[in-house]
């Protein structure tokens, strides 16, 4: 007998198709964010559930609410909304999407690095406004990149890619923050691994690419910003929640960092009064490190094969979040 899955994203057609050839198939049109006691029920009676951006925390009382839940297939990198000890718990399998996504994202951060060191929109915002009138004078001048030190805070696949552009492209000077020592970066690029608060000090750019965990939750406070050079740039293409968003506006404002591209936000939405939009040096993005044709496709068509791989018996061979679940 099929079994019942629940897509709550929009995906391919061609890879929904996939999806409802091997599964029953219910579609989750609402908004999860609105809806969640409507979401709940859809998934009382899934055995699956696959889809992105989960604005509901999955923990114990969630799953509490869907006994039959075997598997989720989140169609992200990230899993920060579900809760580890609750899946393994009720014996719910995580799948997600690590690989297909490193070079879109790592080319994000880098635009984002690039445009904010050249303040770029800034640039096009005053031609649009017709306020090119002669040539630019100090005040609009940016900050080389090229032979610059880097500090990449997360040294995983999409910092290890984030560096090989660094040294390849830039020939910066590469220093990192990481649980453990990365020997390819050390090799290849002559990335250094240093203390947090030494990346801080001596990065002209500090790039932040961590996984949201209880451990990186505000692991940029006031107190770690005001170790930032105040020439210093800073880029989150991580999550929002790792930076103290206020005493990042205040950094900001007070210049005490000199600027900031961010593409993720302690609440996105980012509101539509959130202080940030009164600055000019910070640089924002709607959450779009993967948000290419290619790579939503890929992704979307990793996260099918993940819930069909998952749903089966046998242990699945690849991107299993949770493997002590079984
Ligand atoms: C990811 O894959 O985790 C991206 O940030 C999209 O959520």
């Amino acid at each position: 007998m099929k079994k019942n899955v629940v897509l709550f994203s929009k995906i391919p057609a061609d890879q929904q198709e996939r999806l409802a050839q091997a599964f029953n198939l219910t579609l989750f049109q609402g908004d999860p964010k609105t809806d969640i006691s409507e979401f709940i029920q859809i998934l009382a009676n899934a055995d699956g559930m696959i889809g992105s951006n989960i604005p509901t925390r999955i923990d114990d009382s969630f799953l509490q609410q869907t006994p039959k839940l075997k598997a989720a297939a989140t169609i992200s990198v990230g899993f920060d909304n579900y809760d580890l000890l609750a899946l393994k718990k009720h014996g719910v399998r995580l799948m997600n999407t690590p690989k297909v996504l490193t070079e879109s994202t790592a080319d994000l951060i880098f635009t984002l690095l690039m445009a904010t060191a050249r303040r770029t929109v800034e640039l096009s915002n005053l031609i649009h406004n017709g306020g090119w009138n002669k040539s630019i004078t100090p005040e609009y001048f940016g900050t080389d990149i090229y032979g610059k030190t880097i500090g990449i805070l997360g040294m995983g696949r999409i910092g290890q890619a984030i560096a090989k552009r660094a040294h390849c492209g830039f020939d910066m000077n590469i220093i990192y923050y990481n649980r453990s020592a990365n020997t390819h970066v050390e090799q290849a690029y002559h990335a250094k691994r240093l203390e947090l608060d030494d990346v801080l000090k001596q990065a002209d750019f500090v790039v932040i690419i961590l996984p949201l965990t209880d451990q990186t939750k505000r692991l940029i406070t006031k107190q770690k910003l005001a170790l930032m050079k105040s020439s210093a740039i800073l880029i989150n293409g991580a999550r929002g929640a790792i930076i103290d968003e206020q005493a990042l506006y205040e950094a900001l404002k007070n210049k005490t960092i000199k600027a900031a591209g961010l593409d993720v936000f302690e609440v996105e939405p980012l509101a539509k009064d959130s202080p940030l939009l009164k600055l000019d040096n910070v640089l924002l993005s709607p959450h779009v490190g993967s948000a290419t044709t290619e790579t939503r496709y890929a992704m979307a068509k990793c996260a099918v094969d993940n819930i069909i791989s998952a749903l089966k018996p046998e242990q699945p061979t690849e991107n299993w979040v949770n493997p002590e679940v079984g």
